[in-house]
């Protein structure tokens, strides 16, 4: 394994204290959380979680195979943990997320999540949001009118090839803009129609961020 694969491990490892025997739990997508839903096997876990809202449906396989029930979060009501990985976090705990395309979905399950645990390693820390492509979920028929609105904003917007989000849509990726007020920008992009959703998670940032690193963990909330 990687160094940076066992940090993600390590915070994986780190978020298993956050879940709450008898719960639904909220569950993203990406490389780290896939050490969180294999933790949760190799851990004996799995009797503890009376089933999870997943964000993917590559992640709701995976809680599948380990026997965890994948549930609607229409049936499930408020959620009390959403753990997740992030593509970017700032020290308030704002993220880029959506490197897996799965950006929306995230959204809604952290938004209906009382505590949203991000799990990452070192790499993912830093003090501005934006070096990390912003994506962006857009409606097919929109995805050169929103290109257009982005360019405005001073980026460079790219369409993520070959990419089909699971809700049919496609990804921009919006490079080259230093996120310096991440709640505004949130707002704008959230404006342009035919946009579904954009990856920063400004008005529902992470309540708790765990990262993993060569010299161990470290908790900021
Ligand atoms: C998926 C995401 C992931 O959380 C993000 O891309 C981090 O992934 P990884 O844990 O593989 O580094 O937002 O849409």
């Amino acid at each position: 394994m990687s160094p940076q694969d066992l940090a993600k491990r390590q915070a994986a490892e780190a978020a298993l204290a956050y879940i709450e025997p008898g719960e639904v739990l909220g569950v993203g997508t990406g490389s780290t959380v896939n050490h969180f839903i294999d933790l949760i096997a190799e851990k004996r876990l799995v009797a503890d979680i009376k089933g999870a809202v997943s964000s993917s449906n590559a992640s709701s396989e995976r809680l599948k195979q380990i026997g965890v029930p994948v549930l609607d979060l229409n049936q499930t009501g408020e959620l009390s943990i959403y753990v997740d990985g992030a593509d970017e976090a700032n020290p308030a705990l704002q993220l880029i997320k959506g490197g897996g395309a799965a950006l929306t979905r995230e959204k809604i399950v952290a938004a209906a999540s009382r505590k949203f645990v991000c799990i990452a390693d070192r790499s993912k820390q830093v003090d501005v949001l934006g070096k990390f492509p912003l994506p962006v979920e857009v409606i097919p028929m929109a995805q050169s009118y929103v290109g257009r609105e982005l360019f405005k904003l001073g980026g460079k917007p790219k369409l993520r090839d070959g990419v089909i989000t699971d809700n049919g849509n496609v990804i921009i990726d919006l490079h080259g803009v230093a996120i310096t007020d991440p709640l505004a920008l949130e707002t704008t992009i959230n404006q342009i129609t035919g946009v579904v959703c954009v990856g920063l998670f400004a008005r529902r940032p992470a309540d708790v961020l765990i990262v993993g690193s060569t010299d161990g963990i470290q908790t900021i909330t």
